[in-house]
C-alpha cells in the first residue's frame, strides 16, 4: 500500500504527498484527468458530465424503486420488464440493458431470483411466497448513465435467504462509507469480504463493480473480493459497487442456454445491491439515491 512518503505512482520522483495524493496535495483537475486515462483508461468526469449523470442516476432509482413496490406475490418479472419500459419511454430515456452484449440481452431490466447471483432474465413465471429477487435498472438519459439494484423479499423468506440480502445490503453500505479521495481501489473489496465472511457468506468474484457514465461498463473494474489494485480514488471518478453475495459457494455458473442467467454453483441463495458513486473533492456522492 502506498503511504505519503513513498515515491508518487505517477513516476515523478517527487514523495506522494507532494504530488498526487488527492487529499493532501490535490492535483489541478485537467492533469489528474489526463494521468487517470493515460494509467488507467479511467475517465475523471467534468462538472457537466456528474450533472448528467446525477440525473440518470435519479432516474434509474426512482425507477427502481417504482418497479420494487409492484414486485409482489403472483406478478410475473415480465410485467416488471414492462413496467421498466414503460418508465424509461415517458421519462425520454433508455433502458441501457436492452441489447446490450452478445448475445444482446432481450429485456430492459435483470430480473435475478434466489439462487441466481445476477442477469436474470424477466419471464412469465410469477412471483412466488418466500422468493428473493435483486432487481437492477440502468437507464441512459441524455447519452449518461445511472445504474443501481436492489432486492425485494416476496412475503416471509427464510432465514438464509434474509441473511444473504441483509449482508450484502451491509456490505454496500460500508464499502461505501470508506470512499474518499486517496482511498484505494483494494480497500473496496477488503471491506466487502471482510464483513461477508464475517458473516459467513461468500462473496462472488467472477462478477465485478465497474466504472459508470459515459458508457454502461468503463474503467476501473472493481472486485468486491481481496485484491491489491492500488489506484487512488480521484475526484470526479464515478463507478458502482455492486457486491454479490452467497450463503454457500462463491462460483457460479452461466446457462449454457440463454448465455446470461448466472447461479450459484451449489444452488443456495445470492443477493446484490448496488449504486452509483461519485468521488468528491472530500468524499462521495450517492448518484443513484433511493
Ligand atoms: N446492470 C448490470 C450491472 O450492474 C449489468 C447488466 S448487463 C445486462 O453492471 F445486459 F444483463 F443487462
Ligand atoms: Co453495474
Ligand atoms: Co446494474
Amino acid at each position: 500500500m502506498i503511504t505519503r512518503n513513498d515515491p508518487c505512482w505517477c513516476g515523478s520522483k517527487k514523495k506522494w504527498k507532494k504530488c498526487h495524493h488527492p487529499l493532501l496535495a490535490p492535483q489541478d483537475f485537467q492533469s489528474m484527468k489526463e494521468t487517470y486515462f493515460k494509467k488507467y483508461q479511467i475517465l475523471l468526469k467534468t462538472p457537466k458530465q456528474v450533472e448528467g449523470i446525477r440525473a440518470a442516476g435519479k432516474l434509474a432509482a426512482t425507477i427502481l424503486k417504482k418497479v420494487c413496490a409492484k414486485a409482489e406475490e403472483g406478478v410475473t418479472t415480465q410485467e416488471l420488464d414492462d413496467y421498466a419500459m414503460k418508465l424509461h419511454k415517458q421519462a425520454g430515456a433508455i433502458p441501457a440493458s436492452l441489447g446490450y452484449g452478445h448475445p444482446p440481452f432481450p429485456k430492459g431490466i435483470c430480473t435475478s431470483l434466489n439462487e441466481v447471483i445476477c442477469h436474470g432474465i424477466p419471464n412469465e413465471k410469477p412471483l412466488m411466497k418466500g422468493d428473493i429477487m435483486n432487481i437492477d435498472v440502468t437507464s441512459i438519459l441524455n447519452g449518461y448513465y445511472g445504474d443501481c439494484s436492489a432486492m425485494v423479499t416476496i412475503g416471509k423468506t427464510t432465514e438464509e435467504k434474509q441473511k444473504v440480502v441483509d449482508v450484502s445490503y451491509e456490505c454496500l453500505m460500508r464499502a461505501i462509507k470508506i470512499l474518499q479521495p486517496g482511498v484505494l481501489l483494494s480497500e473496496i473489496g477488503q471491506v466487502i469480504e471482510d464483513y461477508a465472511t464475517s458473516q459467513g457468506c461468500s462473496v462472488v468474484n467472477q462478477f465485478v463493480a465497474h466504472g459508470v457514465g459515459v458508457d454502461f461498463h468503463e474503467a476501473p473494474q472493481i472486485p468486491h473480493t481481496y485484491n491489491t489494485i492500488d489506484i487512488s480514488l480521484a475526484a470526479g471518478m464515478t463507478f458502482t459497487i455492486e457486491p454479490m453475495i452467497n450463503a454457500g459457494v462463491r462460483e457460479g455458473k452461466i446457462d449454457p442456454n440463454d448465455h446470461w442467467t448466472a447461479r450459484t454453483l451449489d444452488g443456495k441463495p445470492s443477493a446484490q445491491w448496488e449504486h452509483t458513486l461519485l468521488i468528491t473533492d472530500k468524499s462521495y456522492e450517492i448518484l443513484t439515491p433511493a
